[in-house]
């Protein structure tokens, strides 16, 4: 459960069945708090059944009785439930003119108390849950246990992961890998509509409709000491001075530096539909759209290729023109994004080809794409992205260079592009070994309550990075701009308190930066700028300078997030917010 915290984190809890009975205990608050309690009843956790759950709040607020697992009227059973129960009011007011009493406001209970009406009636898990989810609409990832059938758990998906461990003598069941990693490799991943009967010999799967599904076993390749801290105060630190070897890898074996070109197998099939296409698009939320801003510009100026980017939980709503001549990319860390997925299969639906940039492998985006590139940035469990953003950024680069060679881009300028890219991580390096006066501005800036970002070209999407990798973990309000749109607006802002931070490398439109930066100095604006190291005239204008190596234009987003990662770190730790689980945020948002 620990494991699975980042994913969820406001409430925690556990089922367990022993000698017949189910032992249930569940705490608003961290897994430690859970832990707590459990301490002083010593002996619970001695069963060889049982179920845990970390919750991220949907329906209810998080406190003691609306956290996992809910149990149905009569004690049948014991559930536990990720997603969402659209249709629960219906379900709920149907049972309480039954007689039903519910304590909480949890979607989740309703569904429990449904899955045990049924289980009264047929006396069977497995049958009870697919009648039960037969008159469900939303998502769910669930694990049902009864102590009726103390020898088995019911577990079913649509639209939350769930993937199934296989032990020897035992089996598990978690939403994802990290948390039976210790325990086995093995692993079957249950696709949306399956439901599976697991005992600690057997594995059943089917589908709702009770056809039996056969499923391979797939070989987990995470290390524990990915999941683990090894040393550093935060999983974000560690995955911020990652950086240097993720970037690293998500090129290995892909760039050919000599020849100025790129190689990559899983877009091997698709080739031809992504040469011909009629435009890209790019979809993703949060931070991986940050990505495919940065994409868009990639593709659009080196590969001359035509990109659009959206917001993956407008795109399906908006009914949009695509068609067989439009490649969809998504790009999803956890390539489980509920919004991501639907903007997948609404694309596809349509005759697009759908293509994913995912980290994390086997994860549904993944597996529903019908090409794609992993970007092996390793486990992320620092709740705000960052190593998986330098990895997205990287394939974008990798999939520009290998489409603006197959468009006739000359070998010369492809070893250009390509010596540049390789470059990446050792100047990554660089920033990481500077982190003084980084540290120095956060102190600064600590108590500040509001920050603006600014950068052009695109060093935009870097300001919106930055901006809100500051909100995410530091609850700081702060805004990115594209810099030349601040006196649209945001100019009103500034006064001798705010501090707006330029992302100003030595490019095409440095000069027209500088002027904007030149506005708000003559406003008493504080200014923090990351600037090139050989920049020499930035110094006049900046209250503090934060210098990255030079890279090359389309590139240097991967080298210029990083010191506003440590930023944003600083600040936070400063300010004492808990860094790798902030408030209200979970890791991978399955629900829409
Ligand atoms: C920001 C952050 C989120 C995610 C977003 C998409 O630090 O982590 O904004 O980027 O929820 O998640 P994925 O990439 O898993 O689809």
């Amino acid at each position: 459960m620990r494991r699975l915290e980042y994913r969820g984190y406001d409430s925690a809890g556990i089922a367990v069945l022993r000698d017949g009975e189910l032992y249930v205990c569940k705490r608003a608050g961290k897994v430690a708090d859970l832990a707590q309690t459990l301490g002083e009843n010593d002996g619970l956790l001695q069963a060889f059944v049982g179920v845990g759950h970390t919750r991220w709040a949907t329906h209810g607020e998080p406190n003691d009785i609306n956290a996992h697992p809910h149990l149905d009227q009569k004690k049948l059973v014991a559930v536990v439930h990720n997603g969402i129960i659209e249709n629960f009011m219906a379900i709920k007011t149907k049972l309480v003119r039954d007689g039903h009493q519910f304590l909480g406001g949890s979607d989740t209970e309703v569904l429990a108390h449904l899955i045990g009406v049924m289980f009264e009636q047929c006396g069977d898990l497995a049958s009870a849950v697919r009648a039960a989810l037969a008159e469900v609409k939303g998502t769910y990832g669930i694990v049902v246990l009864s102590p009726k059938t103390p020898d088995r758990i019911v577990v079913a998906r649509k639209g939350s992961p769930l993937i199934i461990g296989v032990g020897d003598h035992e089996n598990f069941v978690a939403s994802d890998a990290s948390a039976i990693v210790a325990h086995t490799r093995q692993v079957v991943y249950l696709d949306d509509g399956e439901i599976a009967e697991i005992t600690s010999e057997n594995i059943r799967t089917m589908t709702i409709d009770d056809v039996t599904v056969e499923k391979s076993v797939h070989q987990i390749t995470i290390e524990l000491s990915q999941i683990e801290r090894g040393g550093y105060d935060h999983f974000m630190l560690k995955e911020i001075n990652e950086q240097p070897d993720t970037i690293l890898n998500a090129m290995r074996g892909r760039l050919l530096v000599e020849e100025g070109d790129v190689k990559l197998g899983g877009l091997q099939n698709t080739m031809g539909k992504l040469l011909s296409a009629r435009r890209i698009v790019l979809t993703a939320c949060g931070t991986s759209w940050h990505a495919a801003l940065v994409g868009e510009y990639m593709l659009e100026q080196i590969a001359r290729v035509p990109a659009e980017v959206e917001y993956a939980s407008e795109f399906r709503y908006r009914d949009p023109i695509v068609n067989i001549d439009d490649v969809v990319l998504l790009i999803s860390q956890s390539g489980e994004t509920a919004d991501t997925l639907s903007a997948l299969r609404e694309a596809k639906q349509k005759g697009a080809t759908v293509l994913g940039i995912v980290n994390v492998v086997g994860s549904t985006i993944a597996r529903e794409s019908h090409g794609g590139v992993f970007v092996h940035a390793g486990p992320e469990i620092g709740v705000a992205s960052t190593k998986a953003f330098t990895s997205q950024l990287t394939v974008l680069a990798l999939i520009t260079i290998m489409l603006a060679r197959a468009r006739g881009m000359n070998r010369e300028r492809g070893v250009m592009l390509a010596r540049e890219l390789a470059s990446l991580p050792e100047k990554v390096a660089q920033v990481l070994q500077n982190t003084e006066v980084i540290q120095k501005i956060a102190q600064e800036f600590k108590d500040t309550q509001h920050a603006l970002y600014l950068g052009r070209g695109a060093n935009f999407p870097v300001a919106l990075e930055g901006a809100l990798k500051l909100k995410e973990i530091s609850y700081i309000h702060a805004e990115g701009y594209p810099a030349a749109e601040m006196k649209h607006g945001p100019i009103a802002l500034i006064d001798k308190n705010m501090p707006v931070v330029f992302i100003v490398p030595r490019d095409g439109i440095y000069d027209k930066v500088m002027s904007n930066i030149q506005e708000v100095r003559a406003r008493k604006g504080r200014i923090i700028a990351v600037a090139n190291d050989d920049d020499t005239e930035i110094e006049d204008l900046a209250e503090f300078v934060i210098r990255v190596p030079r890279t090359y234009g389309f590139f240097g987003p991967i080298v210029n997030i990083i010191p506003l990662q440590l930023l944003a770190y600083y600040i936070a730790v400063a300010r004492g917010t808990n860094v790798d689980q902030p408030r209200n945020l979970a890791k991978s948002v399955t629900v829409e």
